[in-house]
């Protein structure tokens, strides 16, 4: 298995084949899934006491296994949040597999820790937070939230010893991404939803909501988290006057852009971000709007020396790891994760290769597709503006449409390898309704794709 033999060079060959023809396919086709039963059925049981072969893995992985998956950079994926990772960045990626490194310490992982700091100098920056803030790569924004959050609450528990038996709290919007939901329960802490009423939570809002808190659980409170680009509809929190709260009252203020965070780079938006500056924390997905394979995440801290009094693991065999001799950055030290691949590496060569300004160019292109977008659904008299794009999604109505309708379109489109654009909810006046949703992160879609799709609508 560990040999280099004939078998090795060919499964080699074809795997850079089927490599080239995928990234050089700009309309792959738009996979849809089958039961697990169906699969089953057509490949066979693959795992066997003999192997059954690279050769037939690989055909039944390209002939029926791939054919049951959405290929998420399809110029029309504009569901969820979609993505499109540079082609630099997917070579990468082999690379990064095929050099086996280890990206906890520097002792072992120096030189591509080294890749991955060049690139995280260049998303502090966008960030405007001060000089010694930093950060490191993580496998997404779930684990970018968790991270910051469970150094915000050390922090808050080391700043008084009454808090170390206290179960804390945390205050976000109602539109934050479901991660913060989720989070808060795996680190047992409280979390208040304050309803933003579908529009950006504001300093106001929050102070509200302290100022309504019992003084116990105004005690338990730990930290604040706004949104730079909500997932549903790419709104902005007011992060000027939230970090001003936060300051005030001694809360650790994160803002999650895991989704938005590529906009910093794009001056026609980045004012809407003024104010994260000031934030303790910030999460960033360069695997959203950064153009990085799966799975790259990223936070950032203010203070790093908070994030490792909470992250830097003990034990007598990584004692070497602090040693003055392997001195060096430590990621492992500031976030959730030991043993870790070293996830930065594409988007620093894909950065290194192309430089900022085509990353710019290309993050413009996403909110220049959403405001055509916009324009395209105003000329249909079919169709309705929910409210104005922001950053680069866009929500809208088919005028005279049911839910049901809104889902069958969409098995329609996906079946038929035409578009997946989903279904989501908004509010209007107090009622929630179903609406459908487009995000642009695939700079190569085309006003031709986006006609496409709206006239499926008709
Ligand atoms: C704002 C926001 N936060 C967090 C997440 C979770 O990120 P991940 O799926 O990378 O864990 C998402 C995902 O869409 C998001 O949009």
């Amino acid at each position: 298995m560990h040999s280099i033999d004939m078998e090795l060079v060919e499964m080699t060959l074809d795997v850079m084949k089927y490599t080239i023809d995928r990234i050089s396919n700009i309309t792959p086709e738009l996979g849809a899934p089958k039961k697990e039963e169906e699969l089953l059925e057509m490949v066979g049981e693959t795992i066997t006491p003999k192997g059954i072969g690279g050769e037939n893995a690989f055909k039944l992985f390209k002939d029926v296994l791939v054919k049951a998956t959405v290929p998420i950079d399809h110029p029309r994926h504009l569901a969820f949040v979609p993505a499109a990772p540079t082609r630099a960045a997917i070579m990468f990626d082999l690379v990064t597999s095929a050099s086996s490194i280890h990206g906890a310490y520097w002792m072992e992982g120096a030189g591509g820790i080294f890749c991955e700091n060049q690139a995280m100098k260049w998303l502090v920056s966008l960030t405007g937070l001060p000089k010694d803030a930093f950060g490191v790569f993580t496998s997404g924004g779930t684990a970018a939230n968790l991270s910051a959050l469970v150094a915000a609450r050390e922090e808050w528990r080391n700043r008084n010893p009454k808090n170390k038996d206290c179960k804390g709290l945390l205050l976000t919007s109602s539109a934050a991404h479901s991660s913060i939901q989720a989070m808060a329960k795996v680190m047992d802490a409280d979390l208040i939803l304050v309803d933003s009423e579908g529009e950006y939570l504001t300093g106001n809002d929050l102070k509200s909501v302290i100022n309504s808190l019992e003084l116990k659980d105004r005690d338990r409170l730990f930290a604040a988290v706004a949104t730079g680009g909500t997932t549903n509809a790419g709104i902005i929190d007011e992060l000027d006057s939230i970090a001003e709260v936060c300051e005030k009252e001694k809360l650790w203020f994160h803002v999650d852009c895991a989704y938005g965070g590529g906009a910093l780079a794009a001056p026609s938006v980045r004012h809407l971000f003024n104010g994260i500056e000031k934030a303790d924390s910030i999460t960033i997905d360069p695997h959203k709007w950064l153009f990085s394979p799966y799975d790259c995440g990223a936070v950032i801290y203010k203070d790093l020396e908070l994030a490792k009094n909470a992250h830097s693991q003990k034990g007598s065999y990584l004692e070497i790891f602090k040693d003055e001799g392997a001195h060096g950055f430590n990621p492992a030290d500031y976030q959730i994760q030991l043993t870790r691949r070293l996830r930065g590496m594409p988007l620093w060569f894909s950065l290194a290769m192309h430089g900022t300004e085509k990353y710019r160019d290309s993050i413009e292109r996403g909110i220049e597709l959403a405001k055509i977008a916009a324009n395209k659904i105003r000329e249909r008299d079919y169709l309705e503006l929910v409210r104005p794009a922001s950053l680069s999604v866009v929500l809208y109505r088919r005028k005279g449409w049911t839910p049901d309708q809104y889902r069958d379109w969409t098995y329609k489109n996906h079946r038929e390898g035409v578009a997946l654009v989903t279904p989501t909810k908004w509010k209007t006046n107090g009622e929630e309704e179903t609406i459908s949703r487009f995000c642009f992160i695939n700079p190569d879609t085309t006003e031709a794709d986006i006609d496409l799709i709206l006239d499926t609508m008709k």
